[in-house]
């Protein structure tokens, strides 16, 4: 049996439904349906699990996080550690992001955010930028499932593309970098950085001033990973003294990102809502039911956390 714990309790029947509908044999329920037995759960599909709540359900085979992100469910102390939990993904989760960075490396080359203020202005500010694609390299910091999906996208749109990840990678046309030893070599190289790294102690503040003053002069920088990743005072620095060209920001440590952050209003900085990778109801529904089906046939589960790494 299945338990779904997300807001809403549309949305929690809503799951149930879309379970169902992929793998009629598993019994899906709301958490808080009446009449349930603790010790007949079997897997739980969590958002904000209250603290507690997954520790007690003794015959767990694995728990599946509603997001990409699990500092929802790791945060209850309490957590069964045993228990393999399992983070969103997909090939629609990759699509969208691959979808984002690609927006968001073009905003930049193509003077986006200019263009929205100018148009905001009713003034007809006439600007047409140096480079094209072809003569940018897009770092992409953190080559995991979404990095991965992202690269082949920009390398589609003409962009050199450089990876920096904690073990070397091998992915096509892709110039591989690994661990802190080749972190200046690889920021060297960069036009655009693009953040895609998990949230873990290593990564915290990680774009601060000391790591854009290593790249490219005129670079431009694209967060869509975590809010706690970037310093924004460090940021906001780079742009106004001219030596980083822009930023496309869609994470924010709070969010939402308050009314009086200076990111809002400043015209070098384009601001998401938390929204470059949202993959749809039924697709994330379709990536849990054949995850199960895999696992019970003996295979192995997909994008699983590992509390060692924190990531
Ligand atoms: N904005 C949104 O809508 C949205 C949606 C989904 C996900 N996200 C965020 O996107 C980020 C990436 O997700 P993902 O699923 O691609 O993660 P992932 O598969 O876990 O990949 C993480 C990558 O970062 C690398 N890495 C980790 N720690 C590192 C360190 N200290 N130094 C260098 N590289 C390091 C890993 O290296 P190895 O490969 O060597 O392990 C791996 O390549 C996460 O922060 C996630 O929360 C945002």
């Amino acid at each position: 049996m299945l338990l779904v714990k997300a807001e809403g309790d549309k949305v929690r029947r809503n799951w149930c439904d879309l379970l169902g509908e992929f793998r009629p044999e598993l019994v899906a329920h709301p958490y808080d349906a009446p009449g349930l037995r603790a010790e007949e759960v079997t897997y739980a599909l969590a958002w904000e699990p209250e603290p507690g709540w997954l520790a007690g359900l003794p015959n767990l085979r694995a728990i599946f996080s509603l997001g990409a992100g699990v500092d929802h469910i790791t945060a209850d102390a309490t957590w069964p550690r045993h228990v393999p939990l399992v983070r969103m993904g997909g090939e629609e989760t990759g699509q969208r992001m691959g979808e984002y960075v690609a927006w968001a490396c073009l905003t930049l080359l193509r003077q986006g955010r200019d263009h929205a203020v100018a148009q905001a202005e009713r003034r007809w500010r006439y600007k047409v930028g140096e480079d094209t694609a072809r003569d940018l390299t897009v770092g992409i910091m953190g080559m995991g499932s979404l990095g991965a999906a992202a690269a082949p996208m920009l390398r589609g749109l003409g962009y050199r593309v450089a990876g920096w990840s904690r073990s070397r990678k091998a992915v096509d046309g892709v110039e591989s970098f690994a661990g802190e030893g080749e972190l200046d070599a690889f920021l060297a190289r960069t036009d655009v950085l693009v953040c895609l790294l998990p949230s873990t102690p290593e990564t915290r503040g990680i774009v601060d001033a000391a790591l854009l003053a290593r790249l490219r002069p005129g670079a431009g920088i694209v967060n869509a990973a975590r809010g706690m990743h970037v310093v924004v005072p460090d940021l906001l620095a780079a742009l106004d003294s001219g030596y980083l060209s822009g930023a496309v920001l869609d994470v924010f440590d709070p969010e939402p990102l308050p009314a009086g952050s200076p990111l809002w209003s400043h015209p070098k900085v384009t601001v998401t809502p938390h929204v470059a990778s949202v993959a749809r109801r039924r697709e994330r529904a379709r990536y849990v039911a054949d995850a199960i089906a895999a696992f019970e046939a003996g295979g192995a589960l997909p994008n699983l956390y590992d509390p060692e790494r924190g990531y």
